[in-house]
């Protein structure tokens, strides 16, 4: 995977932070932001949208690479999560899987309201993951 410069990185954390502010969270509280680095080069950003029935809550990582994806991107290089919490937390199973289809490689990071950190990559989060190549 080539590297992402550390500048790029510095602007998805600040875009993730922001993100979490158009957050449709009214039922758990808990407002998420994510941003991604697509194969572009081009930045997106999602939050997670809630709704009463509440099953269908849809997550921040996922929001936003199905916008990027809508918008013609097939590769996600990146995925930063903000969540509003003391510790780092890493993206849900189901998100997971959703960024293995666009980046099996993706670099993750979590970051919160403290310092805490967790900077890794979706094949350490997701081993063994079922893919595409898989129908194949
Ligand atoms: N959530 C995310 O958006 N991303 C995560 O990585 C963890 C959980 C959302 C789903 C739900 O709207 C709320 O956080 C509480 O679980």
């Amino acid at each position: 995977m080539k590297k992402i410069p550390s500048a790029t990185v510095q602007r998805l954390k600040k875009l993730a932070r922001a993100a979490a502010k158009k957050s449709h969270s009214p039922y758990s509280g808990f407002p998420v932001g994510a941003a991604i680095l697509a194969g572009s080069g081009k930045t997106y950003t999602g939050a997670n949208v809630e709704n009463a029935s509440y099953g269908l809550c849809n997550c921040a990582e996922r929001t936003a690479i199905f916008t990027a994806v809508a918008g013609g991107e097939r590769e996600v290089r990146c995925v930063v999560v903000y969540t509003p919490t003391k510790t780092a937390a890493s993206p849900c199973g189901a998100c997971r899987q959703v960024i293995n289809e666009f980046g099996p490689q993706a670099r993750v990071i979590s970051i919160c309201d403290s310092d805490d950190l967790l900077d890794t990559t979706l094949d350490i989060l997701l081993p063994r993951a079922f893919g595409p190549k898989n129908l194949d």
